[in-house]
């Protein structure tokens, strides 16, 4: 009797056990650029807003600077459901959801605000489809920013583009944007444009600031030009896989998260861009240049050329309706 009587405490101190043995739930979250970005950091807020509220039954690992995956690479795990979370750029959709080069059409959006109009109406909910499509689901848009030319020379107009080999982003758009300034785009990921440009594999690029300075491009660019040309944003995203796996509560949780840590980064990333721009300044190694409105017109007008060479593969409904939210 005294023995069934022990065996009955052990078998109700492991069922009372059982839960905390339970393994938590983890979300890899891969990404490329430094903690010190804005989506690196909203990348962190989420992962402390999803660990704290569901008292670390679902872990967030997150992965920057290309330590899990680059992005071209993120792709295949993420559809597999070996990586739960990404947030790459728009040009990194291109293979399977090609209307999301819409954001990569160069002088599209007057400022961040005209921007977040297109993303947060139709326009966004179409290039959510577009994903959905595919096996993904979009849960959040988060902002860097405009983008700015550099080389080891001024880019004052697009004559001075000519013949440079630029670095781009897997996009036909950005391709086809630096073709109509007479320069060769290459195609490389991000984790490789340092060492490209050291070695002069590639002359120039394209940045945010925040990238410029986090990766360090001002020590192997002499020139920086705020063109403001174009714009570089992320559509964060997981695998239906996962997704429909977590419980209705988890989901809820997991998207509360998703929202304020994308109101976080995305408070962040005016201001961060501003005061790396401040950083390159103080770096003394990179002469910044500031176009005047006939030089940034003229490289608008060379660029903007490319626009109905994308009207079948973007959609010319989507180019309009992202044209018309700027006179609101
Ligand atoms: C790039 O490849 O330049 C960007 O996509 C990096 C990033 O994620 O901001």
């Amino acid at each position: 009797m005294r023995m069934y009587g022990f065996l009955a405490v052990v078998m109700i101190t492991l069922l009372a056990a059982a839960p905390a043995l339970a393994k938590p739930i983890v979300i890899k979250f891969s990404h490329v650029v430094a903690v010190d970005t804005p989506k690196g950091q909203a990348a962190e807020q989420f992962k402390k807003l999803v660990e704290e509220r569901s008292n670390g039954d679902i872990k967030v690992e997150v992965y920057p600077n290309s330590s899990l995956f680059n992005d071209k690479d993120v792709m295949a795990p993420l559809m597999t459901n070996a990586v739960q979370m990404a947030a790459p750029s728009f040009s990194k959709f291109t293979k399977f959801a090609p209307s999301l080069q819409l954001v990569d059409l160069p002088f599209l959006f007057d400022d961040s605000d005209h921007l977040h109009r297109v993303l947060q109406g139709e326009v966004g909910q179409k290039m959510r489809n577009a994903v959905g499509k595919k096996g993904l689901v979009g849960l959040a848009f988060w902002d860097n920013g405009f983008k700015q030319l550099s080389a080891n020379k001024p880019l004052l107009l697009p004559k001075d583009a000519e013949g440079l080999k630029f670095r781009i982003m897997s996009s036909k758009v950005l391709e086809a944007q630096f073709k109509a300034v007479g320069a060769n785009p290459q195609v490389l990921p991000f984790s490789e444009v340092y060492s490209a440009l050291q070695q002069g594999v590639v002359d120039a690029c394209e940045n945010p600031l925040s990238n410029f300075y986090t990766k360090k491009f001002y020590e192997v660019q002499s020139d920086l030009t705020i063109s403001n040309h174009g714009y570089l944003g992320y559509l964060v995203v997981t695998n239906k896989i996962f997704w429909n796996k977590l419980s209705d509560q988890q989901r809820e949780l997991v998207s509360q998260a998703m929202k304020e840590a994308t109101e976080y980064g995305n408070g962040l990333a005016q201001k961060m861009n501003q005061s790396y721009l401040q950083k390159v300044k103080d770096s003394g190694k990179t002469t910044v240049h500031n176009l005047t409105p006939e030089q940034r017109k003229a490289w608008k007008e060379k660029m903007v050329t490319i626009y109905p060479e994308f009207y079948d593969v973007i959609g010319k409904d989507l180019i309009d309706a992202a044209i018309a939210a700027g006179n609101q």
